[in-house]
């Protein structure tokens, strides 16, 4: 079986457009033979954060959270999905992954960013680094930034026009990296239990 990648996307705008972006990644990990599923915040729809996961008495944490922890402890490696509010992260998303800690550790995690300018959602590329290194991800140095997104794929996820080749063109050493830091934690978790 290939490795387990969760896809984690926040938006939860009617007329949401990283959608686009989150389906290429995930058709794309596919084709290269991941195991890999689409965390779509806006369904999971946790309620605003009042206790994280582990604050609850075992087996009384909702359901949703519970099942969306298993998924997280069972995966390998991690996306995010990273679009940009003024200059910041989505909350959607960003409240998705306080509900969580150590379900997180000692996972590789890599962030493609979006927006609808040219800017391509650099600044909440950046503010996600740190977040996901304070939650105990590894993050990877290779990123994806996309935009303007609606220049770039299609309803459908399908790369379009010049911008929609280019991120055809990095997305091969995207997943390249990604996959050789999925292996590297596999193989370590497997050497040696995590301490903690
Ligand atoms: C509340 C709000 C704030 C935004 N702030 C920024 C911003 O700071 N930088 C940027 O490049 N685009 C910004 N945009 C444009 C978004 O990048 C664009 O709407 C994008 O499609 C949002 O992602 P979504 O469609 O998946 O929700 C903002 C959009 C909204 C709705």
């Amino acid at each position: 079986m290939g490795d387990r990648v969760l896809v984690f996307y926040g938006s939860y705008r009617r007329d949401r457009m990283g959608i686009r972006l989150a389906d290429f990644i995930v058709a794309r990990l596919a084709a290269r033979g991941a195991d890999v599923e689409l965390i779509d915040a806006k369904a999971v729809d946790l309620p605003m954060l009042d206790r994280m996961r582990k604050e609850y008495a075992p087996g009384t944490a909702p359901p949703a959270m519970e099942a969306l922890a298993q998924k997280i402890i069972a995966a390998d490696a991690f996306v995010f999905v990273a679009g940009e509010y003024n200059w910041g992260q989505q909350p959607g998303l960003k409240n998705l992954t306080d509900h969580f800690l150590e379900e997180w550790f000692w996972r590789p995690a890599a962030i493609a960013s979006y927006s609808g300018g040219r800017l391509a959602g650099a600044r909440s590329n950046s503010i996600w680094h740190g977040t996901l290194s304070e939650m105990g991800m590894a993050v990877i140095s290779s990123t994806i930034s996309v935009g303007p997104i609606g220049q770039t794929l299609d309803a459908q996820g399908q790369p379009i026009g010049d911008a929609g080749k280019a991120l055809e063109r990095s997305f091969g050493r995207f997943a390249d990296d990604l996959a050789w830091w999925t292996e590297a934690a596999r193989e370590q978790r497997a050497r040696k239990a995590p301490p903690y």
